[in-house]
């Protein structure tokens, strides 16, 4: 099967510093691809090698059926990039800056012009093409970041943390743009560290930390895979040792620990049994005042790896 990217022990160093670590990575065509990791993971150092502005140490690259060279002009029209924190000139205006950009590419002016408008809109900078980028809130900066990256119709983007520093309706603008751009048919790579974010767009994910892959593979293998332990806290009204000895005979309860009124239920199941264990506290007497769960979520698989990869060193 040949992929959007697909990398072959791709190391880079700062010196001595080993930024990207034998990483191989596999991006299919038409997905959106999540690439996680803490600050200082090695995301960007990685992305900016697949863009052909980096040159790898060692190991190599191959995207869009090409081996990665620097300063590949043909490559640089077939993916769009947007770097992170993008900062544009802010006397320019925003569809000022698509026309330059257009230009820099060699578009046609006549497409180009019909790209803008039907970018600008994407993008949903309708209205505001004109104002100056000085102008521009952060969100619609990221936002005309995208438009960027999208000019020459790409196969391939992309977006390094195209969140960052946006508020939570920024946020999820952004979500719906990247859900949008796919839907086209394009190939999405989108680095993070906020793992939420990912989980909502992704169908693949990447985790990296220290320059290495964590695991890499669809979004639903990633959370069956880590059989780490889920656990469900609940406080009680009421607690006794019934309580205690019925929710121990259901089959899913690997071990309970208590505290004052809480319990700590340890499970062996990643299936929702919450309402299960909630009819048997209060059959046998308890009321329930919270209950919560952990270990379901990204963010748990994302922590318990980094976690592991730590002890193992
Ligand atoms: N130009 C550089 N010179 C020296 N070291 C660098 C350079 N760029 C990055 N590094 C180092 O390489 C490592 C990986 O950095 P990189 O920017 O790729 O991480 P990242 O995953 O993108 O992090 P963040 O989430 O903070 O953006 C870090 O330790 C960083 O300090
Ligand atoms: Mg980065």
């Amino acid at each position: 099967m040949d992929y959007t990217i697909e990398t072959q022990d791709l190391t880079k160093q700062y010196g001595n510093l080993v930024a990207v670590n034998k990483l191989n990575i596999k991006v299919q065509h038409n997905t959106i691809h999540g690439f996680l990791g803490p600050n200082g993971a090695g995301k960007s150092t990685t992305i900016k090698i697949l863009i052909g502005l980096l040159k790898a140490t060692s190991g190599s690259a191959t995207v869009l059926g090409k081996k990665v060279q620097l300063d590949d002009a043909d490559s640089r029209l077939r993916i769009g990039y947007m770097p992170e924190l993008p900062r544009f000139p802010k006397h320019l205006k925003g569809a000022e800056l698509l026309d330059i950009y257009g230009r820099m590419y060699g578009m046609n002016p006549v497409e180009l012009k019909e790209q803008i408008s039907k970018l600008i809109e994407l993008v949903g900078l309708k209205g505001r093409e004109n104002d100056l980028i000085g102008k521009y809130s952060k969100g619609m900066q990221q936002r005309i970041g995208i438009a960027q990256a999208l000019l020459t119709n790409p196969e391939l983007v992309i977006l390094d943390e195209p969140s960052m520093g946006l508020d939570p309706v920024g946020m999820v603008e952004v979500r719906e743009l990247i859900k949008a751009i796919s839907k086209d048919g394009m190939t999405v790579l989108v680095s993070s560290h906020l793992l939420f974010e990912v989980e909502q767009i992704c169908s693949h994910v990447t985790i990296i930390n220290r320059g290495q892959a964590l695991v890499s593979d669809t979004l639903e293998n990633v959370s069956h895979k880590i059989s780490g332990p889920v656990s469900i806290q609940v406080e009680i009204v009421n607690l006794n040792q019934k309580v205690i000895s019925s929710l121990k005979e259901l089959p899913f309860v690997k071990e309970i620990t208590q505290k004052n009124a809480t319990l700590n239920i340890n499970l062996n199941t990643r299936e929702e049994v919450r309402e299960k264990i909630s009819q048997t506290i209060t059959s046998s007497g308890g009321i329930i005042v919270s209950m919560s769960m952990k270990g379901h979520g990204l963010e748990d698989i994302f922590l318990e790896l980094i976690k592991s990869q730590g002890a193992k060193k």
